[in-house]
This record gives C-alpha cells, structure tokens and sequence, in this order.
C-alpha cells in the first residue's frame, strides 16, 4: 500500500480527486467504484468543481456504489441512493443509466446480488475502487470476521457501526441493522484502490489495516493484498503509523509524487 499523508482533509481530498482526474483522463467510460459516508465529501465536491470549472467529463463513465442500507427507500433521506444524489451525481453530467446503487428493498436480496456482481462484469470491472474505512476497520459494510473472499451480500451491521452511524439518524433505534454490501472479494478485484481516511478516530483502524497482520478482524487489511492501492489521510489519521517517516520518505524521493495541493 502506498500511504500520503495530507496536511488537511481539504488537501487529502484535493490529492485524491486528482486520482480519479488521472483514471478518467486515461479512460473517458471508466467504472468507477463509490462510497458514502463524511470522508468522501471533499473528495466529491471536489470533483464537482472541477466538472464545473475545468469541464472533468462523467457522460461516458459508470459508477457502482459499495453498498445501501436495507428498508430504507431510495427517497429516504439517509438512504445511500439520496446521498450519492445530493452530493455528486445532481451535480455533474452522468447519465442515470450509468449509475448502480444496491438496492435496499428489493424482495430477493440473494438474486439482487448475483445480478449487481454480473452487471460489474458486464461493465468489464471495476478500474477505481474508492473505499472508506470504519473505526472497526471495516470497508463498504464488511464487517469484523467478514470472509476476505466475501462477494456482494446481505450483513448484519456490527454494533459499532450502528453507534457510528446514529449520528446521522434522529433516533438510533432508526439505524437500519442490515445492509447489502459488496464483499471484500469483490472489492479486491478492482484495478485500482484509494482508500481516504481523516480524523483521530480513524487513527488505530487505519495503523492496523496498513501495518498490522491481515485479518478478518479488521476487513482493510486485506488491501494488503491488493497491488494497487493508494491510502490517503489527513494528519490525524496518520497519527498511529509506525512508519509515517518512510511513506513521508518515499513520496519526497518519488520523482512522480503526488502534489500536496
Ligand atoms: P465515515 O464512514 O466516512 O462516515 O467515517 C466510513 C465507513 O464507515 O466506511
């Protein structure tokens, strides 16, 4: 994994925007994969503005979300459907076909998910993967002891992430329990990863993805794996790394290093 630290979130969603910038300029009708969440705000209002102010073209490009809450309508307002609405997709020129949301209330999860993971295929994978990370580790909704080779499934969420996500939620008892996510296998086969973390409490989930043993217990780990993948943070975020001076080493000696914006 290669690790860039930003000094700021601004910054740390500024760098990766140009990742995306980088794969749409190689190929106009990329597929790229999308998270949800507060850390990829910056990283799409940055790729608004740039649609906006430099013209970045999303007419020919796919998308597939990572995963949706099960119960809640595309409507709801903290369905994942609203959410990719409201912050990116009302604001650029993607077609509606071209987006793929799971679907939180369909009537046979089981088909639904052999149908997103064909339509990936179909769409010739994944070449951008972007993936946030839990506190417990965890990316899209794999949870701790989800299978490394998990594919697009139905997942009890843990509690931890429930509490993580009542904030968004008027009662906690609202936080639907199940999502449909894809799995860590699915993830894996993407081209390319960039994974964004900011804020302390990232800081131990992030250390032990990067730099701990790959487990189950902590799902980002298995990026490990992963021959391409680029994790960004904010300062915070990095805090825990045993081995910040290295990956801050081997960007300053990278003759095409990534530009802190
Ligand atoms: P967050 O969620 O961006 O809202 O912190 C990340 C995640 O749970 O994957």
């Amino acid at each position: 994994m290669e690790v860039i630290v930003q000094p700021t979130y601004e910054s740390m969603s500024r760098a990766a925007a140009q990742e995306v910038v980088s794969v749409l300029n190689a190929k106009p009708d990329a597929v790229i994969g999308l998270a949800t969440g507060s850390t990829p705000l910056g990283l799409y209002q940055e790729l608004v503005r740039l649609h906006r102010e430099e013209g970045l073209d999303f007419s020919q490009v796919r998308t597939f979300n990572l995963d949706e809450y099960v119960g809640l309508s595309i409507h709801h307002p903290q369905s994942y459907h609203h959410f990719m609405h409201e912050n990116l997709f009302q604001h650029i020129n993607i077609p509606p076909q071209n987006i793929y949301i799971p679907s939180g209330t369909t009537s046979n999860y089981r088909a639904f998910c052999e149908w997103y993971e064909q339509q990936i295929k179909d769409c010739g994978g994944i070449d951008l993967q972007v993936l946030g990370i839990g506190s417990d580790g965890h990316i899209a909704f794999n949870e701790p002891t989800s299978s490394l080779g998990s594919r697009t499934r139905l997942k009890t969420l843990a509690e931890s992430t429930i509490n993580d996500n009542a904030r968004f939620f008027d009662n906690r008892k609202d936080v639907p329990i199940y999502a449909i996510t894809m799995g860590v296998g699915t993830i894996l086969e993407a081209r390319q990863i960039i994974m964004l973390a900011n804020g302390r409490n990232k800081a131990t989930a992030i250390a032990r993805a990067v730099e701990g043993p790959i487990t189950s217990m902590i799902t980002a780990s298995a990026l490990q794996w992963h021959p391409l993948t680029r994790v960004y943070l904010d300062e915070e975020a990095s805090g825990e790394l045993m081995m910040r001076d290295y990956y801050n080493w081997i960007q300053e000696k990278k003759p095409d290093s990534p530009q802190s914006c």
